[in-house]
């Protein structure tokens, strides 16, 4: 299979893609949190191609993205006003809502359960082509199943090599880490998935994220333990302790994410001053982790972000990432 990596003219490579699209074909599109992995959603053998392609279990849903909000109610049922009154105020934007599935959407896209993931991208590329294609996109992040995901066309490039049809590069990706997703389908709406508008999502009256509450309810991938990992170790590690433990590595080159310049007067360590600021840290978070891995450094210690609501969603993921193969594999 050809892979083409389309960054011509833009309107060109938006109506290539509409077209693979239409034929079945994967596509790479960038979107305001992460390289999606698209598929036509009404399409069943697309949609079993995604899997394939990224190794995912089948029991693992997919987020389907649409244009418009009216599209919500072809593939849902049941739309609280909540949902009317999420989509208002943070649709196009990084928000995901669960709602009961109508019965357009296929069981491979929900793994079999009653409901549905639906968002609509906030980025100018991927609305330009949903607007274009005029149906809805089944993608999950475009990263192999348990892998650090994409933020910019290379990294979907250096995972996938032939198994995508074209990659539509639109630059990197300005949120950096994955969609809030609420869960609409139950009494009590919830966050499922951290992200950067859980603050927000909270005053419109949705239920904080509880990471207890994991192992219930629909299936979250992210939820496995391991997830957004790099192949080599990478460990979480207090403000206090740092010195202490890079100082307690014998052998091998050490890489250091710190929120401050103040090495420690330690001059062989890989230092990398992250931002302060949470939105600028989640923008080079994924970045950053496929730089680690890309370097000829041997291990990563990242200092702990401050534990509060606005880091919430990169905690998250730095937890995900910095967990030992050996607790849960997602292999
Ligand atoms: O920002 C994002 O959400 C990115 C971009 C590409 O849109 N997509 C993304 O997709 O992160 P993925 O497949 O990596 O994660 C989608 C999440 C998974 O955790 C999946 O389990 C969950 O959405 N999900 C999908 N359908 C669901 C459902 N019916 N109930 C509960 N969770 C669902
Ligand atoms: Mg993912």
């Amino acid at each position: 299979m050809n892979r083409l990596k389309l960054d011509g003219e833009i309107s060109q490579d938006i109506s290539r893609a509409v077209a693979l699209l239409r034929e079945g074909e994967l596509v790479a599109i960038p979107t305001e949190t992460v390289y999606g992995l698209a598929a036509d959603a009404s399409n069943e053998q697309a949609v079993g191609k995604v899997f394939s392609a990224k190794r995912r279990p089948l029991s693992h849903p997919l987020i389907v993205h649409v244009g418009e909000p009216g599209q919500l109610s072809e593939w849902a049922t049941d739309i609280p006003a909540l949902a009317w009154q999420l989509a208002e105020q943070f649709w196009p934007g990084p928000l995901t809502l669960i709602l009961k599935k109508s019965p357009m959407a296929p069981a491979i896209i929900t793994g079999g359960q009653d409901t549905i993931a639906l968002r609509i991208p906030g980025h100018p590329v991927a609305l330009a082509i949903l607007k274009e294609f005029g149906g809805a996109l089944a993608a999950p992040s475009a990263n192999r199943y348990g892998r650090i995901s994409p933020t910019a066309a290379s990294h979907v490039f250096g995972q996938f090599g032939d198994d995508v049809m074209a990659v539509v590069d639109g630059g990197l990706c300005p949120v950096g880490i994955e969609s809030s997703i609420v869960d609409l389908s139950t009494e009590e709406p919830r966050i499922l998935r951290p992200g950067l508008l859980d603050g927000e999502l909270v005053k419109a009256g949705v239920a904080p994220y509880r990471q207890d509450g994991e192992s219930q309810g629909p299936r979250v991938s992210g939820s496995d333990l391991r997830h957004y990992a790099p192949v080599k170790p990478a460990s979480l590690c207090p403000p206090k302790e740092l010195k202490t433990r890079i100082e307690q590595q014998s052998g091998g080159k050490i890489q250091v994410w710190s929120l401050t310049p103040n090495r420690y007067g330690l001059q062989h360590v890989d230092w990398v001053v992250m931002p302060v600021d949470p939105a600028f840290y989640a923008r080079e978070l994924y970045l950053r982790l496929h730089d680690f891995e890309n370097s000829d450094n041997d291990l990563l210690i990242i200092e702990q972000p401050p534990v509060t609501s606005l880091w919430r969603g990169i905690n998250n993921r730095l937890q995900r990432a910095t967990r030992l193969t050996t607790e849960e594999s997602t292999a």
